[in-house]
């Protein structure tokens, strides 16, 4: 199905695209983008231009290998040019109704043989495939931002994709270098489902004033080793996408409370308040912005990393429970997808799962929210141990 000769289309010039196409071009195949923005696609040229001239001065590649990869990447401004793609990625804007009809143009273009996927984040992979008339040959490949730098790619067969489809596009991705997991066409799929946690028991521990934020982020920092603390995270990420990829999975699940969204970030949001990339999100950037300092309470910063840990534990062990993914694939996802120091699964073990389940069971009869049920299989693997050990 795919060989180095495969002629790789990737639709959308953005963020996104521009990175999925320097990693397929990286890997040896001829690639072709589409932007319905002549902008956009200058944009990409240029800023994958200055890219590769910032790694060839600090000699991770040489300048010969720069400029082949240059020449294997055409920027098109027509559709057709894909026509004798083996391969094509969408990753156009979030929209569903956009995706569904590209993907329908695509298929009067390129040939019956051709894989389509797509990059969504928030999408089904069985929506965007229903107005296909093809929908065996459509999967979800979605890569993390910036695709060049994160080694972490899901691929999401869709309910009516073909499984050699999934094995080949599991094969090819994994020669580009990339670790490879899969995921069941389910909201969030594997990172964006197990990491809502993070962010939502910080604010959740914010709201009810039990620290401020730079005390939860140092206490997530230190007790936990996380490489950013969640509020630092969600300002790097931006509060508008953080924010609008909660609110994605809640609808999604029929509003599960466990991944309810936060009145606290949603206001930053419709403030504008993004973070980094707007100046202020939970923080406040530039060269004369204050820096708050945390309190240095070790008994308390305990107490909130163990607190989001035992949530992220559970969300793990559901996402297993519910056959989302194998336990290997959950925890490469977390430790390659978004940098978590170890796998949770492995965490929790480490910890004592029973520890996870009784302080679940201590914050849901506290609150008597459904966001502290633990998942049935936490109550299960209890249940067999007790059976052993007695
Ligand atoms: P972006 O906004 O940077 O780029 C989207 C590009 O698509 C733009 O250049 C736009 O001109 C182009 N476009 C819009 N409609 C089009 C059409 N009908 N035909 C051709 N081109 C069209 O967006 P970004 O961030 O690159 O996201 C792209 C996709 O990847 C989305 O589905 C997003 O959910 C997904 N994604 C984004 C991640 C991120 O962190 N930014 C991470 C993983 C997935």
């Amino acid at each position: 199905m795919f060989s180095k000769n495969t002629v790789v289309g990737v639709i959308g010039a953005g963020a996104m695209g521009s990175g999925i196409a320097q990693v397929a071009a990286s890997a040896g195949h001829q690639v072709i983008v589409y932007d319905s923005s002549a902008e956009a696609l200058n944009k990409a040229r240029a800023a994958l231009s200055s890219t590769l001239d910032k790694l060839v001065e600090k000699q991770k590649i040489s300048r010969e290998e720069a400029d082949a990869l240059i020449t294997r990447i055409a920027y098109e401004k027509e559709l057709h040019s894909f026509r004798n793609c083996g391969l094509v990625i969408e990753a156009i804007v979030e929209n569903l109704e956009v995706k569904q009809k590209v993907f329908s143009l695509l298929e009067s273009i390129v040939k019956a043989d051709c894989v389509l996927a797509t990059n969504t984040s928030s999408f089904s992979i069985a929506s965007i495939a229903s107005a296909s008339q093809t929908p065996s040959r459509i999967i979800g490949i979605h890569f993390f931002n910036p695709a060049p730098l994160m080694p972490l790619v899901e691929i999401i067969p869709g309910i009516l994709t073909d499984n050699e489809v999934t094995r080949k596009c599991r094969e090819l991705i994994a020669s580009w270098g990339k670790t490879v997991v899969t995921a069941k066409d389910t909201p969030g799929f594997i990172v964006n489902r197990v990491a809502r946690s993070f962010y939502g028991e910080s604010i959740r521990i914010y709201e009810e004033g039990i620290a401020d934020i730079p005390t939860i982020d140092w206490a997530l920092k230190t007790f936990g080793g996380f490489k950013m603390g969640p509020f630092e995270l969600m300002d790097f990420i931006g509060n508008d996408v953080n924010y609008k990829v909660t609110e994605s999975v809640w609808e999604q699940f029929f509003y599960e409370p466990r991944f309810k969204p936060s009145l606290t970030q949603k206001r930053l949001f419709e403030a504008r308040l993004f973070g980094r990339k707007s100046g202020r999100g939970y923080y406040t950037y530039g060269a004369n912005a204050p820096q708050p300092t945390p309190v240095l309470d070790t008994e308390l910063g305990k107490a909130i990393f163990n607190r989001v840990l035992v949530m992220l534990v559970n969300e793990a062990v559901d996402t297993l429970y519910l056959q989302v993914a194998s336990r290997e694939d959950i925890e490469l996802a977390m430790t390659k997808g978004v940098n978590y120091p170890k796998g949770l699964l492995a965490w929790g073990e480490e910890v004592g799962m029973d520890k996870v389940l009784s302080q679940l069971t201590a914050l849901y009869n506290d609150y008597q929210e459904d966001r502290y049920r633990p998942s049935l299989l936490l109550k299960k693997w209890s249940v067999r141990k007790q059976k052993t050990t007695s």
